[in-house]
């Protein structure tokens, strides 16, 4: 039996007996715990710090004593005077072993460390980036050995890192040689790996020992907005999130006017592509600035987007997409340069993973989303909404998922509503109708307080109320709904008919007043018919995807339902379901996932072998063709009514109880603009 002494790491639990002497990153590389080390076990890059225990361990059956490590040596105290060490700390490549001895490795020193994830349904990432640095020690050239720069530091990669081939583009290589000799032939390189690649790259090279640190973009491309999370490579930590509007837009409001205009103007697909592209570039200076790095150091990015969005992304003319039966170029997933699709602000050798595309109405977000949110792994059986422009829509359990995609318009995103506006300062974004009075009262983003509360006023001062954004205009067709402003079918009644003066008359329908400061040259901020209009033939989208994926898998009811989508995390579920935009189910099934897309760009950044994952199972996913189904149509008319004309909505009723008011005139106008289908997008 050996005596050598025993090594017990916490919190793997992994053991082993290791001879006096032995680093503790040796043990712990040669036991497989997971312990950090960028600079391989030099003492300067800090990654592998551990703390050992001390004392009588039963569990363990181990004693540990206080000798049982190495003296604190020179450099772990070179490091604590330059940099600090947490007490109780040191350094696991400089202490080595003396006795028998607990090690516990902290969270932040582990290499796959576990990122939770804010989401109700809380999903760790296990950090297992593509992109990773590493410190090596090059020879230096000397007359006898003729070898190149770059060879001999594709030597010391091998020898110090196992890491077998790797290129290097002629771009890197011109800086290879003087960064070389500015490291004294230390250097750190970040080097990408992708998960089909025989070959790693040097994506970069800094003199020394790099400590700025390395990060990716999760960008979720949609219609209407572009999002990113600029996202820390080595720790998962989001430094900053923001969005701009797609500057696509002034080529057309949806996806088919896109693609139209791509058919009608000869030229007009690069047009779209030199915008997006463009408009990533600033997102990509904007987001760096507001994290404080440079933006070079952005060595990844993750794309998620639906089909039309991927096309004109890789400058791939979107025009099939506009017709049965809509080929994709390409359904698989996609790596390559940044710089071959011109985005040139980030590092000039980052790269690209754009995730697959399901079909071709159903696209690379649905596959985050289901990447996001596992319905494959489901026992129950689950319907994922991701509401945008275009809603991503999937049904499944562990036996079958189904996807679709269904045309909701820009309406839920506060577009093409009078009063309508993005998430910003100053929109309403929760309000409240009083069924009695039919009072509203709301609450603008910027303030916690809600619009009859003391000190709503003072919180307002500098943003003002300035209109609706989505969740906003969810909650107040809802509102009018259950306070009888509103009938089944959507339209508003008179003030004669409601009992109040806030349902004014407006051309030949009427509108609901919410918010009048015109008298100071304010907005006067109102839900017109057109309004209701706009959010029904969403709604309806909506639920007629989703029921169609019902009737494919031969159910109707589902067992829980979650809202994604970029402001999935705002809807207030107890208004989606009084607008039947899902289909009933008890409330308390009914959550919020906030932007499922986003997340899933954000797992295939940070976890290389999600990427295998989700590519596996975009294979097993049934998508099902909202566009060319009769059904479809048929269920989209039906769901015109709020909250259904012929579906019953016996949970809702137990939660809510909405009055039954009447206000056709019978000039049978409105109804017609009703029922008009309106164009996939
Ligand atoms: S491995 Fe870099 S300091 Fe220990």
């Amino acid at each position: 039996m050996t005596t050598d002494p025993l090594v017990v790491f916490t919190p793997s639990g992994k053991r082993g007996h290791f001879p006096v002497g032995t680093p503790i990153l040796t043990a712990a590389r040669q036991l497989g715990v997971d312990l950090d080390s960028v600079c391989g076990g030099r003492g300067i890059c800090s990654k592998c710090q551990i703390t050992p225990s001390y004392g009588e361990f039963p569990k363990h059956g181990v004693t540990v004593s206080e000798d049982a490590l190495s003296e604190w040596n020179a450099v772990e105290q070179r490091y604590n005077d330059k940099r600090g060490l947490k007490p109780g700390r040191r350094l696991g490549c400089q202490a080595s072993v003396q006795g028998d001895v607990v090690i516990d490795v902290p969270p932040e020193s582990q290499v796959h460390r576990q990122v939770v994830r804010k989401a109700a349904a809380a999903r760790a990432i296990t950090m297992d980036p593509a992109t990773r640095l590493y410190f090596v020690v090059a020879e230096e050239p000397d007359m006898h050995s003729p070898t190149g720069d770059l060879e001999r530091l594709e030597r010391a990669l091998r020898e110090q890192w196992n890491i077998e081939a790797v290129t290097a583009d002629l771009s890197l290589l011109s800086k290879l040689q003087p960064v070389l000799r500015k490291g004294k032939w230390e250097v750190t390189v970040a080097v990408h790996k992708g998960h089909k690649d025989s070959v790693a790259r040097i994506v970069e090279i800094w003199p020394g020992l790099h400590e700025s640190g390395l990060f990716g973009l999760a960008i979720d491309l949609g219609s209407t907005t572009i999002a990113a999370h600029l996202t820390d490579l080595e720790t998962g930590e989001v430094k900053a999130s923001s969005g701009l509007m797609n500057p696509q837009i002034r080529f057309g409001e949806d996806l088919m006017s896109r693609v139209s205009y791509a058919m009608m103007n000869p030229g007009g697909d690069q047009e779209m592509t030199k915008a997006v592209r463009e408009a990533i570039n600033d997102l990509t200076s904007s987001i760096a600035e507001e994290a404080g790095i440079d933006a070079t150091l952005i060595v990844e990015t993750v794309f998620v987007c639906n089909p039309v969005m991927h096309h004109l992304l890789l400058g791939l003319d979107p025009v099939e997409l506009g017709q049965a039966p809509f080929a994709l170029a390409t359904s698989e997933s996609m790596s390559l340069p940044a710089h071959e699709m011109n985005l040139t602000t980030m590092n000039p050798r980052a790269q690209v993973y754009i995730l697959p595309c399901i079909a071709g109405h159903v696209g690379a977000d649905c596959a985050a989303v289901a990447l996001s949110e596992e319905p494959g792994k489901s026992e129950d059986l689950v319907l994922i909404v991701d509401v945008g422009t275009n809603a991503e829509i999937l049904l499944g359990n562990t036996n079958r998922v189904l996807a679709c995609s269904s045309p909701t318009g820009p309406a839920f995103e506060g577009a093409q509503i009078s009063s309508g506006q993005r998430a910003a300062p100053g929109a309403i974004e929760r309000i409240e109708i009083d069924p009695v009075t039919k009072e509203p009262r709301f609450r603008v983003i910027g303030s916690e307080k809600w619009s009859n509360e003391d000190g709503f006023d003072q919180d307002i001062a500098t943003t003002g109320i300035t209109g609706i954004c989505g969740s906003g205009i969810i909650e107040a067709v809802a509102e009018m709904r259950i306070a009888g402003l509103l009938d089944e079918s959507g339209l508003i009644g008179s003030a004669e008919q409601t009992g109040t003066a806030r349902c004014v008359p407006e051309g030949r329908t009427h509108a609901y007043l919410i918010h009048d400061a015109s008298a100071e040259g304010g907005p006067r901020i109102t839900v017109t018919q057109g309004d209701i209009r706009a959010i029904q033939l969403a709604k309806s989208a909506l639920y007629a995807g989703a029921r169609l994926l019902m009737d494919e898998m031969e159910v109707d009811r589902v067992d829980r339902v979650v809202l994604a989508g970029a402001f999935g995390a705002h809807i207030s579920t107890k208004h989606a379901m009084v607008l039947g935009m899902i289909p009933d189910a008890p409330l308390n099934k009914v959550s919020s996932a906030g932007n499922a897309a986003g997340t899933g760009a954000r797992i295939a950044l940070c976890n290389i072998g999600s990427r295998a994952e989700i590519e596996r199972v975009v294979r097993e996913i049934t998508k099902v063709e909202t566009a060319i189904e009769p059904k479809f149509q048929e269920h989209f008319v039906a769901a015109n009514a709020i909250p259904h004309k012929t579906d019953p909505f016996p949970e809702l009723a137990q939660v809510v109880s909405l009055p039954s008011p009447s206000f056709n005139t019978g000039s049978g106008g409105e109804e017609k603009q009703g029922r008009r289908r309106r164009r996939r997008g």
